[in-house]
């Protein structure tokens, strides 16, 4: 059996995730990692806090206090957050970590040792009014692709292109606006060309999604450079290099060898050796959950990095990488107060089922997606509550009521079979990591159960005195919501947990292999029925803009940022 590592990108903790950050990395990055686990793969998932970089040191200064200030708070904020969206991870860490820090000068030692560092000279702009190099983020100006008047000095947001802030057109310091002088400074380099050759043949000959693949190889065509591993930052993990006292290592370079890193801190904490199966097995199966503007670096620089180790790692299984999810037909904006942010939404609509299917739902898989409070009502209401909510109460009610909670008899073939094209739909989605289609087969079943019903009317088979043929009805619905319960459980654990104890299960759905026991037929004594789910009110559509204004004033309170 394979060895599955499931990383999602490592967020920011300069600000609280909002709901497109959570779809497109840690949600999708954790319902895969379910199904993997339903399916009796071996997985950990892990991820964490990505704490250094000039994001992280825009915000501390803004705010006037030092970076690890901010970071602890933000990421004891965060991590609770993710909790309570029941995220599954094995390690939730950060990159300030000691074992991470470690970890990360080793691996770049390893490097220098291996003669893929080297070092140059550099004009990089410096601000004479705050006395200090302007690396990255320090940096903003036009952007000299798409001509966006506010591009960072890393990458610009609106056309994706990663830039060095001698890019910009018209540079300014980011704290001052001043116009920067250029000054020289020595920095040490990653030789990517060389450690990214033969990356070409494997990607061509990868089954990464297509916009992965042709976004990397786009990236190589116009032309592998050697790239700074070093920065003027105080704050970061200090470069290892003899003579580089006083330099960090560039954040993006150090946070993706976070997913391994976090394995190792597992190890040292339980005295397991995780590292060595998940890691140093080259058949192991590494898969990145991430937002589009983050692919090179997991499709090129981490395969390059841990290449010029000249140790033997598993390249990226799979990376799925997702669109933009919109808010209301507008981009998400921090400043502008446009979208829902993670904890606003939770204290809106205190139900983080609801939230999970309902992004997952509204997945941006293939192009933008557009987040309406239409469509999250309409997801909720009539695909949580009638299709699967419902389907179940009138099933359970009525097994309850007129066979005394308890039915057996003989499942529909056609039944079956219709079901085990759907589970065979459903797995070959998810394997896929297609996981808003493979949430639709769920619907499907649920679909097909109340269409079921409907037509075959147990009720009037009783009044006719066919009892029998009323039970089979029955216990076939009931082998439908078995399954409903087990194909539900990656996107919405606590209703699939609750169906299963319902239909008279026993242990968790989420038992490690239990989708092998899709097909089986169901128990004979149901539990006890409730309502899965409760439909928004009526007016909340109405009411949404003023909800949301309310739980955001509670949120503030409460939020370190
Ligand atoms: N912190 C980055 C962002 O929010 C993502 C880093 S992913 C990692 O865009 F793998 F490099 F950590
Ligand atoms: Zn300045």
């Amino acid at each position: 059996m394979a060895k599955w590592v499931v990383g999602s990108a490592w967020p920011y903790v300069n600000t609280v995730p909002h709901l497109g950050n959570l779809v497109g990395s840690v949600l999708s990055a954790d319902v895969f990692a379910r199904y993997l686990r339903l399916k009796g793969e071996d997985v950990l998932l892990v991820s964490g806090s990505d704490e250094h970089g000039t994001p992280i040191e825009v915000e501390a200064k803004k705010r006037g206090v030092e970076p690890k200030e901010l970071t602890d708070k933000v990421h004891a904020y965060v991590k609770k957050l993710f909790e309570e969206y029941l995220i599954s991870f094995d390690n939730y860490t950060r990159t300030h970590n000691p074992v991470h820090i470690k970890f990360v000068q080793d691996i770049f030692m390893k490097i220098y040792r291996n003669g893929y560092i080297f070092t140059e000279s550099m004009i990089m702009p410096y601000c004479p009014k705050d006395k200090m190099f302007l690396p990255d983020r320090f940096t903003v100006g036009r952007c000299p692709y798409c001509g966006a008047p506010d591009a960072r000095g890393d990458q610009c947001e609106r056309c994706g292109k990663l830039l060095d802030p001698p890019d910009l057109v018209n540079p300014r310091c980011a704290f001052c606006g001043s116009r920067p002088i250029w000054k020289k400074t020595k920095h040490w380099f990653f030789d990517l060309p060389r450690a990214a050759e033969g990356l070409v043949e494997w990607l061509e000959r990868s089954s990464l999604p297509d916009n992965v693949k042709k976004f990397t190889l786009n990236w190589i065509k116009e032309g592998l450079t050697p790239r700074a591993v070093t920065r003027d930052n105080k704050w970061g993990i200090p470069a290892p290099f003899p003579g580089a006292e006083g330099k960090t290592i560039y954040v993006w370079f150090e946070a993706v060898l976070g997913y391994l890193s976090a394995v190792k801190e597992l190890d040292e904490k339980n005295g397991t050796n995780l590292f060595e199966q998940f890691w140093k097995d080259t058949k192991s199966r590494p898969v990145y959950f991430i937002g589009k503007d983050n692919i090179p670096f997991h499709s090129i620089i981490l395969p390059a990095l841990l290449r010029a180790t000249g140790e033997e790692y598993p390249l990226p299984y799979n990376i799925s990488a997702t669109e933009y999810l919109m808010y209301e037909g507008q981009k998400f904006s921090k400043r502008r107060r446009i979208g829902v942010w993670i904890d606003e939404a939770l204290e809106l609509v205190p139900n983080p089922d609801y939230w999970r299917f309902a992004l997952i739902r509204m997945r941006p898989e293939e192009r933008d997606t557009n987040f309406t409070w239409r469509e999250f009502y309409r997801i909720v209401n009539s695909e949580l509550n009638d299709d699967i909510g419902n389907f179940a109460h009138r099933v359970l009610t009525f097994i309850e009521r007129r066979f005394g909670g308890s039915v057996k008899g003989k499942v529909d073939e056609e039944v079956k079979e219709k079901i085990r094209e759907l589970h065979e739909k459903f797995v070959e989605a998810m394997d896929k990591i297609r996981l808003k289609e493979a949430s639709g087969y769920v619907l499907e079943m649920a679909r097909l159960g109340n269409k079921y019903l409907n037509e075959k009317e147990p009720w009037r088979l009783l009044k006719e005195g066919k009892e029998r043929e009323a039970r089979d009805v029955l216990y076939t619905t009931l082998f439908i919501l078995r399954e409903v319960a087990l194909h539900l459980a990656p996107f919405a654990p606590l209703a699939a947990e609750k169906l299963w104890r319902m239909i008279g299960e026993e242990g968790s759905v989420h038992e490690r292999g239990r989708l092998g026991e899709s097909g089986r037929e169901p128990p004979e004594r149901i539990g006890k029925p409730e309502p899965l789910f409760h439909k928004l009110p009526k007016d909340f559509l109405e009411k949404v803009d003023q909800l949301l204004e309310e739980a955001r004033r509670k949120v503030e309170k409460r939020r370190p940022i």
